[in-house]
């Protein structure tokens, strides 16, 4: 039986660009609908940018630009990773939207009707001199245990306690310095440790599917703490200022985040759906219609470190609000993805960088199948070991795949005329692929890509050495041997057909080359066509490359520093030994400015340049600054920023440069503009 899925990623924030952990997440889910769709069902993939939350707003604000600005630039960038990995959502929308503000405050109403919301009033760290409340991330003060100064609100890193950010000694606004106080404010609960809640999700978990187990068991200990770990009320709210979805009938008051951000799951879809794109895949029903029919089935992939939204809230949210709203039919919960064993930050995420590993030229589907190589259906951590890549892409993908198809298709063309029979006939290949099919299948279905693999490379070590056996190059130069030279290249290629419908979920630009170059099949893949043995090979084009050793060696070395711009700032900047000692006097020589962007347009004729055109409150100037690789022109113009005002004009090839902007960059990374505070303005000077 046909089943219709709708099958979403966790909402990345939309505060900065992709990094390998929401690649590898992707690779997961991509493989996954790309699967059930072979299977001839229907998948709707959608995704978005969680765009909502204090650090965007705050890092809008450090930018001088709008949060909507922000995301704009972020959202504008998401296309080359998701297209360069193959990583194919039917749509890509945004939780700051029309249909994320009706959903949110829609299923908000429901859920205050049902009496699951009540409202408290509570203390909190209040900056004055922002005029904001604090999370604890922006709190910093000493240790109460240890006396470690700058620590956050809510831990030590030094020595590892956990504390209210009220317990800091003389904590300070991370944002200001200024000194916190605590400030009373009203704000939402969601009652998620009412009965019918508890009930509904202990019933929830249990049902088998829904959650793997290790994740049932981590939710199920959340349900079940006492005492300390009791299960708390959620608190829905935060104050103004904040970048969010207004609470209907709260003035000042807005959606915490983590609310709305799963909501958005729903306004992708409910945008595809009234953007036509559902119809084009085929369905009739109207948004509501679809998501609540119970043959839909609503699948979230996501990762370990936010199970807790996912399994409590989120269901209980879902359901309590009622039809259309149906909780979640699958949460499919993976582990971390590490570099060389390396953790990597989450927000920041170092490691290897994805548009890097497509700028290298390196093969996307590489990745996939290093990936699925090492996906299995737990929360498990996955290692991306430089050495492992190497071998195991060579020596499964080139070694025992797209080889077997090079050999023997040249013998068909030579010798055959493309033509493939079967003297030895197709029956022991088709059973095989029965079987094959079946344990593959279900080891996709249940996420054990790793499993599907193994299964899959087993299969062409078969063919392989089956082929090698025969000694076809020898039979071709016998042409008594021309019927056993045929049936040999024949049953290798059947098999590389049967390997190829099999790994097209994972390796689909190669799959679909196959299909037309190889095979003449004008359409996707199915499963069915592994049943099918072909009767002409076209003449073999080359497939894939080994991976470069090189080219790994530069996608794992710290990024170049960045090209020194016109005025030398960066390559003294990536100097990281300190300059000698000047004199305050010798400072105060340079003058610097905050600056707006007004311009910023790429130098034709210069690799790396940006023309900028700087505001400085009346004045401007014209800078040109090294600054190509690392940012989009249009996304700088609005931006504030810093620049020596005072820096004798350089006549350049392209023109005059009449001072130059300020930014980071090291090993790490960079070039990184600088950019002031919130509330300064073009001209102001800088001491
Ligand atoms: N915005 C929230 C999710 C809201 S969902 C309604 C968020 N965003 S995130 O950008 O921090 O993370 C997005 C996804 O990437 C999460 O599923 C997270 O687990 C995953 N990963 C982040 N780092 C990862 C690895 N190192 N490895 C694999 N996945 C990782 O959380
Ligand atoms: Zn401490």
């Amino acid at each position: 039986m046909s089943e219709t899925f709708f099958v979403t990623t966790a909402l990345p924030y939309a505060n900065g660009p992709f990094h390998i952990g929401h690649i590898m997440e992707y690779i997961q889910a991509d493989i996954w609908v790309r699967f059930e769709r072979m299977q001839g069902h229907r998948v709707h993939f959608v995704g978005a940018d969680d765009a909502h939350g204090a650090p965007i707003m705050l890092k809008a604000e450090a930018e001088g630009i709008t949060p909507e600005q922000l995301v704009a630039r972020i959202a504008a960038g998401r296309p080359r990773y998701l297209e360069g990995f193959h990583i194919a959502f039917d749509h890509w929308h945004s939780t700051h939207s029309g249909e994320n503000f009706d959903l949110s405050q829609d299923i908000y109403r429901r859920l205050k009707a049902a009496d699951l919301v009540y409202a408290k009033p509570i203390e909190q760290f209040f900056d004055p001199l922002k005029g904001m409340f604090l999370a604890d991330r922006y709190i910093k003060g000493e240790c109460p245990k240890c006396h470690a100064k700058d620590q956050y609100g809510d831990a030590c890193e030094v020595c590892g306690s956990v504390y209210a950010p009220s317990e800091l000694i003389e904590p300070y606004s991370a944002l200001t310095g200024a000194k916190p106080v605590l400030k009373q404010s009203e704000h939402f609960f969601f009652r998620l440790s009412d009965p019918r809640c508890v009930g509904f999700l202990r019933q929830w978990l249990e049902s088998p599917g829904h959650v793997q187990p290790q994740v049932a068991n981590k939710a199920r200990e959340w349900l079940d703490g006492a005492g300390e770990q009791a299960l708390a009320d959620w608190d829905i709210s935060r104050d103004a200022p904040y970048f969010g979805i207004p609470i209907p009938d709260a003035p000042g008051k807005y959606f915490y985040v983590w609310l709305d951000a799963p909501i958005g799951y729903l306004a992708s879809l409910k945008s595809y759906f009234e953007s036509g794109k559902a119809r084009e895949h085929g369905e009739t029903r109207s948004f509501e219609q679809f998501l609540a029919a119970p043959d839909t089935r609503q699948v979230h992939f996501i990762g370990k470190d936010i199970i807790y939204f996912h399994t409590l809230f989120w269901p209980a949210m879902l359901h309590f609000a009622g039809a259309p709203y149906r909780a979640p039919d699958n949460v499919h919960v993976h582990g971390f993805i590490t570099v060389s064993g390396a953790k990597m930050s989450k927000s920041r995420g170092t490691g290897i960088s994805p548009l890097r590993y497509l700028e290298l030229g390196m093969n996307p589907e590489w990745l996939r199948y290093y990936i699925a190589a090492k996906l299995n259906g737990n929360v498990e951590d996955l290692d991306f070991n430089p050495e492992d890549f190497l071998a195991r892409v060579n020596s499964d993908l080139i070694g025992k795949y797209v080889n077997i198809a090079s050999r023997a298709a040249s013998f068909i063309n030579r010798h055959f005329d493309g033509v493939i029979d079967y003297p030895g006939g197709t029956e022991a290949l088709i059973t095989r692929a029965n079987l094959l099919l079946q344990q593959v299948r279900a080891s996709y279905a249940s996420r054990e890509y790793s499993r599907a693999m193994r299964e899959i490379m087993a299969f062409a070590d078969e063919l392989n050495q089956r082929f090698d056996a025969r000694q076809p190059w020898v039979l071709a130069k016998n042409p008594a041997e021309r019927e056993a030279l045929q049936d040999s290249c024949a049953q290798a290629l059947y098999g590389f057909k049967i390997l190829t419908c099999l790994l097209a979920p994972v390796l689909p630009a190669v799959a679909e080359r196959v299909a037309r170059e190889l095979f003449g099949l004008e359409r996707p893949l199915t499963f069915a066509d592994a049943l099918e043995a072909p009767r002409h090979i076209r003449p073999y084009q080359h497939l894939m490359t080994r991976v470069d050793p090189q080219q790994l060696e530069a996608l794992l070395e710290p990024p170049a520093t960045p090209a020194p711009t016109a005025d030398k700032t960066s390559a003294a900047a990536a100097d990281s030994a300190a300059a000698a000692t000047i004199s305050i006097d010798t400072f105060k020589q340079v003058d610097l400015r905050v600056a707006r962007i007004a311009a910023a347009e790429a130098v034709s004729g210069a690799e790396k340049l940006l023309r900028l055109t700087l505001d400085l409150g009346g004045e401007q100037r014209t800078v040109f600054a090294g600054i190509k690789a690392a940012y989009d022109p249009a996304t700088l113009v609005g931006r504030l920023t810093v620049m020596v005002a005072n820096l004798a004009p350089r006549k350049m090839k392209f023109g005059v440069s009449e001072g130059m902007v300020l930014a980071a960059s090291g090993p790490q990374g960079g070039p990184f503009l600088l950019a002031p505070d919130s509330g300064a303005v073009p001209g102001m000077r800088i001491s």
